[in-house]
């Protein structure tokens, strides 16, 4: 907020000075970067296109704009061909803390995505298994890019599209032909009837081995599915329920939210008709007795009908994006899916654009790593999976068990404890970049030491009980102090500077469309914090000035923190 709205005043300034029609506010704030270290000031700006444009030389270049360029809001110093901006502490701690005051829940959100739609999909797990682990990742990214969206006023519409149909799911009514228990699928144990369902899985796929014909069965299963047979059905409607049921219990505990649950299968009735436009549209052909369409640039054709007339995945998504083309208006569409899926969505939009679709054009595919497992890709088929509640639930008793530790008396536990399980896991999977692969760990998954959730959720209660005690004494002000004749210590100064910061880091995290911008920021402002909290026992300072000063440092540090842990989803406790 501050800092991105000072940042355009200095480049609206710049451009104001220097008058020159290529040197406009847009491309100074594009340019203007951050300088190697700290000590060098906040914003940098390189001046090779500039003296080129001047006909003078960098360094001359820069000594001239500097000169030209004082203010009381910053100070500038030449440094080589760069110019380097400092604002002036008073300045950032007055425009963060009025920000701060004005609207306390919404600091660092802005309007800058008004009038813009984003459509994201994301957790779209093919149901009749329990979530598992490996599907955190799409789950978390999703969830705070949307929320972090919408705080930047774009309009988002959430999207889970479940694999409520195709071979798996088939496969699974196979399974449940030779070994399945029906009485499990009413019964009121969610958690053991899903079980029940992971068990049969599993047991089809081993299976296999020896009895390869069983593939055969499913098919048939697809095949009776999709023809509309009375107890394939009625079979297929209650394994949905209950496990869209069991999936929007886990959800809810995350703090995930959706628009919009879209099956897969809602798009299988009207699939046909669809089929014909695709051939027709983008040039299908016959091959091998299936439907293909040749993508421009893949060697891989897109397989959009099998031999026996039953519908694909690729199909599935063909008429879900066309369907979605016609319920909303959209400027983006992200697909957040695993990096291994890649090539299913080229081929999808290759396929999209073919059919002449100029939408396609706005559809992105948002990859991100693979969680492995001992090296090898989490599976349910083969029983290698580790279900999200079992980490959410050991995550829980491990911060129980620390909080028994550390703070006995401490009320409402249980609350606390799930607060802070969730935190870590759900900040530890965000603070690794989007598309590293990362290998499943119990170990780091439940970390609460070092960088981690916890950490920063301890931040926030210090601030919390700061600021409790500051009130008992009717020492917290209203107004923000006037800090003219203050002089800021340096740690003073590094923290007002990452508290300005907030929006920057969210207005990075949507230019990339990568959630640890946001999650690196916040360990950066609690780190600052720390560094502040021990140089300074706030309550303690003898004058009212520096107490009042430093309160509401306290106080703008706890409602970044705030806001920033619930843009992932995270809650954070009083005291903990
Ligand atoms: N259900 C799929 C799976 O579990 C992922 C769906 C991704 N989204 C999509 N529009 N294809 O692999």
């Amino acid at each position: 907020m501050p800092f991105q709205t000072l940042k355009t005043q200095l480049a609206r300034a710049i451009a104001k000075e220097l008058a020159h029609p290529e040197i406009t506010e847009e491309i100074l704030v594009a340019e203007l970067g951050t300088p190697p270290n700290l000590a060098l000031g906040h914003l940098a700006l390189p001046c090779f296109r500039m003296a080129k444009l001047f006909k003078q030389n960098p360094h001359g270049m820069a000594q001239d704009l500097c000169k030209r360029l004082s203010s009381p809001d910053w100070e500038a110093t030449p440094a080589g061909p760069y110019a380097n901006f400092r604002f002036r502490a008073g300045h950032l701690f007055q425009s963060t803390l009025k920000a701060v005051l004005a609207n306390p829940e919404t600091y660092g959100s802005d309007k800058s995505g008004a009038n813009q739609t984003v459509l994201i999909e994301f957790c779209s797990p093919n149901i009749a298994k329990q979530l598992g682990f490996h599907h955190i990742r799409t789950t978390l990214i999703g969830n705070t890019l949307s929320n972090i969206y919408s705080f930047l006023g774009f309009k988002t519409e959430r999207i889970n599209f479940v694999g409520d149909w195709g071979s798996q799911f088939a496969r699974l009514l196979a399974a449940f032909d030779q070994w399945g228990d029906k009485s499990q699928l009413n019964s009121k144990d969610v958690p053991r009837a899903m079980a029940h369902l992971s068990e049969i899985y599993v047991r089809f796929h081993k299976d296999l081995e020896q009895n390869p014909d069983r593939l055969e069965k499913a098919s048939a299963a697809l095949k009776k599915l999709e023809t509309g047979d009375r107890e394939t059905t009625e079979l297929w409607k209650s394994v949905r329920e209950l496990s869209i049921g069991a999936m929007e219990r886990t959800l809810k505990r995350m703090h995930v939210q959706f628009d919009h649950v879209d099956g897969e299968s809602q798009y299988v009735p009207q699939i046909l008709p669809m089929l014909e436009e695709v051939k027709k549209k983008a040039e299908g052909r016959l091959s091998d007795g299936a439907w293909i369409v040749e993508v421009e640039g893949y060697t891989t054709p897109a397989l959009i009908q099998k031999r026996d007339g039953t519908t694909l995945y690729l199909t599935r998504d063909i008429a879900a994006a066309v369907e979605r083309a016609k319920r909303f208006t959209f400027d983006r569409m992200l697909y957040v899916v695993s990096e291994q899926q890649r090539l299913h969505f080229q081929l999808l939009f290759g396929v999209l654009k073919k059919m002449g679709y100029k939408w396609a054009d706005k559809c992105e595919h948002l990859s991100f790593g693979t969680v492995l497992f001992g090296h090898e890709k989490m599976s349910t088929r083969e029983g290698r999976i580790i279900l999200l509640e079992d980490i959410l639930n050991e995550a829980k008793d491990l911060a129980l068990a620390e909080c028994a530790q550390k703070n006995p008396d401490l009320a409402n536990k249980e609350e606390v404890a799930e607060m802070v399980g969730l935190g870590a896991v759900i900040f530890g999977q965000l603070s690794t970049h989007r598309q590293r692969d990362i290998e499943f760990n119990w170990k780091e998954i439940l970390a609460f030491e070092g960088e981690t959730g916890p950490y920063v959720q301890y931040a926030a209660v210090r601030c919390h009980s700061l600021l409790e005690k500051a009130r008992d004494k009717g020492e917290l002000s209203t107004e923000v102090p006037d800090t003219s004749d203050y002089t800021f210590a340096s740690e003073e100064e590094a923290l007002i500077l990452e508290l300005s910061r907030f929006r920057s880091a969210l207005l990075s995290a949507v230019r990339d469309n990568e959630p640890y911008h946001l999650s690196h920021h916040l360990i950066d402002v609690a780190k600052a914090f720390n560094r502040f909290y021990y140089r300074f026992p706030v309550l303690q300072a003898a004058e009212a000035k520096p107490r009042d000063v430093r309160l509401n440092l306290v106080r703008a540090t706890q409602q970044v923190l705030l806001n920033g842990l619930k843009l992932m989803g995270i809650l954070c406790p009083r005291e903990m």
